[in-house]
């Protein structure tokens, strides 16, 4: 379980998190709303190492990774993210984005680009792919990393409605089936509707929906 509490964390004087405690669990999904500028995004760079909070703690499966006088680098984290904004290797080829993350247990990494409509790209070079093509990547690479948990920031964003829906699909049926624990942040409510819990993030402080 990835364990967050009491984080706060400001941009000189600006409180973007005040408070804020969750728990990930294995094979769960947490989603987070908010409106633009709530610090979603920044929670997550916490969580995921790549940010440092003023105060509280991230532990995950017991071990300490955000604490006071110890910060965790993401390497070191079980933790694969899909960033809101694709951020693929870009001296990588497609195939060399996936094969640097994926581990054969992982599952059927040709399977799955293939559910996604991508097999055929697996040699461009990412400067190479569509806005969406290049999404699409990036949330294959991040179900394919060999992670306990995943952390997607806005991963259906700027796609049409038939590839939101597939790739819906596809990350419902792989996170669940590899019992991933997943923070899924998004303005779309409708994409939690398979969520386990569903928090609004605002004012700096997480609460569930009402
Ligand atoms: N490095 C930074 N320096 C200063 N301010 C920052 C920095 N990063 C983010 N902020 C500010 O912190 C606030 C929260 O930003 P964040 O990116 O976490 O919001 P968000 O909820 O992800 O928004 P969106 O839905 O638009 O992606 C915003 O007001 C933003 O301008
Ligand atoms: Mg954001």
């Amino acid at each position: 379980m990835i364990k967050v509490e009491g984080v706060a964390k400001s941009y000189g004087s600006i409180k973007v998190l005040d408070n804020v405690s969750l728990e990930i669990k294995a094979g769960k999904t947490v989603g987070i709303v908010g409106p633009s500028g709530s610090g979603k995004t920044t929670l997550l760079r916490v969580i995921a190492g790549l940010d440092t909070a003023d105060r509280g703690i991230v532990t995950i499966d017991g071990i300490p990774a955000s604490i006071p006088e110890l910060v965790i680098g993401p390497s070191g984290r079980n933790i694969s993210a899909v960033f809101q904004v694709p951020a693929l290797w870009p001296h990588m080829t497609v195939q060399e984005n996936l094969d640097y993350v994926h581990t054969r247990e992982r599952g059927n990494a040709k399977g799955l680009m293939e559910s996604v409509g991508l097999s055929m790209l697996v040699d461009r070079n990412p400067s190479e792919l569509s806005g969406g093509e290049a999404r699409r990547v990036s949330i294959v690479r991040g179900l394919l990393a060999d992670r306990k948990y995943l952390l997607m920031d806005e991963p259906l964003v700027n796609l049409n409605p038939q590839l939101k829906s597939m790739l819906h699909e596809v990350i419902m049926e792989w996170t669940v089936g590899k019992r991933m624990g997943v923070l899924y942040i998004t303005h779309d409510r409708k994409e939690l509707d398979y969520a386990d819990i569903v928090y609004v993030l605002s004012h700096g402080l997480l609460e569930t929906e009402s």
